[in-house]
């Protein structure tokens, strides 16, 4: 198939039934019309909902997806022309426990209501390096309170990123209380990790493969919210 751009994967989102684009007014008060009732409403159950944020061509989505048919899994990007990857593929292998959702970190409580959100994967965002005060990087402590506010009981956060920066920030910011933490997830740490997570962790998305291979090391910390 010839590539496509990014106006034809717009136009093929549009038929695609695990897309969501919904657009909010903005500025405004009104939120997403299924807030808080995501898992009756869009996937028609009531098992927990994992969400990736910032999650690219959402292939790690869908693998988590295939991986864990009794959970929910949603990919919130910015750009649905990079989402469609994952979107198209989970159509056509007929994938029905994930869905793909155009929206901006910033307004994720317009999104989720109260305990929605089961785990959180931040999946090598963009480190945003001279985010002094954390208004603009997803894994700064004042973005992880917000997730908070969504968080079911026991939720998990993973940050899995190629960059030390974030990886120190968040360590610094969130700590000390980690599961697990490591500087080097593809080296011999990822033996020690317990399944199922290992097998998650084992996966590179589309910029980790990049990462990898130009020699950087990936780094990863996971923590209860
Ligand atoms: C470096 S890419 C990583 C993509 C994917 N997780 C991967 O590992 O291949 C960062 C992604 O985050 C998205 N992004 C950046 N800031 C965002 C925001 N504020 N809200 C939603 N998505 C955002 C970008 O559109 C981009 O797809």
């Amino acid at each position: 198939m010839p590539r496509l751009g990014k106006r034809e994967k717009w136009k093929r989102n549009q038929s695609l039934r695990c897309v969501l684009e919904p657009d909010l007014p903005v500025p405004g008060t009104e939120c997403f019309e299924h807030r808080g009732r995501w898992a009756a409403e869009i996937f028609g159950n009531d098992r927990p909902i994992v969400l990736e944020l910032g999650c690219g061509k959402g292939r790690f989505t869908l693998f988590m997806a295939q991986q864990f048919p009794d959970r929910n899994f949603i990919g919130l990007d910015l750009k649905g022309h990079r989402f469609w990857t994952g979107a198209d593929e989970a159509e056509r292998l007929g994938i029905t426990n994930v869905v793909y959702l155009r929206a901006a970190v910033q307004e994720i409580e317009r999104y989720f209501g109260p305990e929605e959100i089961s785990e959180f994967w931040l999946t090598f965002s963009d480190p945003q390096p001279k985010d002094g005060t954390g208004r603009k990087r997803i894994t700064s402590a004042r973005f992880v309170e917000r997730y908070r506010r969504i968080a079911a009981l026991g939720a998990r956060l993973h940050i899995k990123t190629d960059s030390a920066l974030v990886h120190d920030l968040a360590l610094e910011e969130l700590g000390p209380d980690f599961l697990l933490q490591s500087r080097d997830v593809h080296g011999p740490w990822i033996e020690t990790v317990p399944e199922p997570l290992q097998a998650l962790l084992r996966f590179q998305t589309h910029y980790e493969q990049r990462w990898i291979r130009e020699g950087r090391k990936i780094h990863y910390l996971g923590l209860e919210l």
